[in-house]
């Protein structure tokens, strides 16, 4: 059933908005975003959609669709994280909560609202499910509240909203890519000077994500841990560098020369962000020259290091990864987001993707008895809504 009919069996008033919000793949450029480095992430075509009804009283009524759960709350005691019934909110709603919150810090009114939707970016699988919630909500309250911002001020309140009200000390790619999609383009960013660009993707070649069945929290501290040791890389290496703010300050050269003096493992991460930086650059390069082969090369060795060096990476991501690369027709693949499990991203001749799909999930299945999902991906649009 369409979501606006929904509507109904949840709330009586009558809706004033729709929504959409997508999810992203990021084809490279992992775990650089918050050390100030650029990244190469598409919007997909798998979104959270929304309909949403105003109300006079600040209380915000929600009806999560795939979840089949409600909730309600107050949008001047956000602070408290409770619903109506002074009961501590669910966590998935502080999303729609917590970007509410980061909006009011900025002096933009959201106003009440009664809102459905629902979402087929697979949770927790590293296509940025949460950030396109937060876009969704976002886009909404501007629509409802009567103002506007441009798209960069609402991915980094989006940012600020999972940063200081979820927790999880995310960077910027997620709501960036959620709110400034275009279809059939990759977009660089550059996470230091917010400049970006959308460059054509090559043509004749299918994005297919493969969804491991394996599922990581964010929120655990492996996330959180991994930006520690960035920052502790950072501060030690000042002591040769002084004027060194974050690792994308320092070339593969110099980090030869330096990097040795940091403790294993901290050397193994920072290691990591600086190679993945350079990978990004000549990636850009490779796509707008129409080198396949090398931007595939380059997902794989992106792959490696996240697996040896960055330490997030699974069995069963390496497993689709190996599997991929000897598949027909397969140009690149590597594990795509945060990683500790979720999905890769592959990329794969047009012509030869049905045969590669399905070549994929029989032998993953027969190496690792898991199922994988696998979806083939349009690059799309960012984040709009619109009065209905
Ligand atoms: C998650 C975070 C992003 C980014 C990636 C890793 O998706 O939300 O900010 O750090 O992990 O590249």
């Amino acid at each position: 059933m369409e979501l606006d009919a929904l509507f109904y069996s949840h709330f009586s008033a009558k809706p004033v908005v729709k929504a959409c919000a997508p999810g992203r793949v990021n084809l490279l450029g992992e775990h650089v975003d918050y050390n100030g480095g650029p990244v190469l992430p598409a919007a997909i075509d798998r979104a959270v959609n929304l309909v949403a009804a105003a109300q006079t009283e600040p209380i915000a009524r929600l009806f999560a669709q795939d979840l089949g759960m409600a909730t309600a709350f107050r949008l001047d005691q956000l602070e408290k994280k409770v619903d109506l019934d002074g009961q501590p909110l669910p966590k998935w709603a502080y999303y729609p909560a917590g970007v509410a919150w980061a909006l009011q810090a900025a002096g933009l009114p959201t106003p009440g609202l009664e809102a459905i939707y629902s979402s087929d970016i697979p949770i927790g699988s590293g296509l940025s499910s949460s950030a396109a919630v937060e876009m969704v909500f976002a886009v909404t309250w501007e629509v409802l509240g009567g103002w506007q911002i441009d798209r960069m001020q609402m991915a980094r309140l989006c940012q600020k909203a999972e940063n200081g009200y979820v927790g999880v000390n995310c960077g910027l790619m997620d709501q960036f890519a959620s709110a400034h999609g275009v279809a059939e383009h990759a977009l660089y960013f550059d996470t230091r000077s917010l400049y970006w660009e959308a460059v054509p993707l090559m043509p004749a070649v299918a994005l297919v994500i493969a969804d491991s069945g394996v599922r990581h929290s964010l929120s655990t501290s492996a996330y959180n841990e991994r930006r520690a040791a960035c920052e502790q890389a950072v501060k030690l290496l000042q002591q040769y560098l002084p004027e060194l703010h974050s690792l994308r300050d320092i070339s593969p050269v110099e980090f030869a020369a330096y990097g040795e003096s940091l403790p294993p493992e901290i050397r193994k991460r920072a290691e990591h962000v600086v190679k993945e930086i350079a990978r990004v650059e000549s990636a850009v390069a490779a796509l707008k020259t129409g080198k396949k082969q090398s931007f595939g090369a380059l997902m794989y060795s992106g792959h490696a290091s996240l697996r040896d060096l960055y330490e997030v990476s699974t069995a069963e991501l390496d497993t689709l990864v190996a599997i991929a690369h000897d598949l027909p027709g397969c140009i690149g693949a590597r594990l795509t987001g945060a990683g500790f499990g979720g999905c890769t991203i592959n990329l794969v001749e047009e012509s030869q993707a049905p045969d590669f799909i399905q070549s994929l999930q029989q032998a993953y299945h027969e190496k690792t008895e898991r199922k994988a999902q696998v979806y083939l991906c349009k690059a799309s649009n960012g984040a709009e809504a619109t009065r209905i």
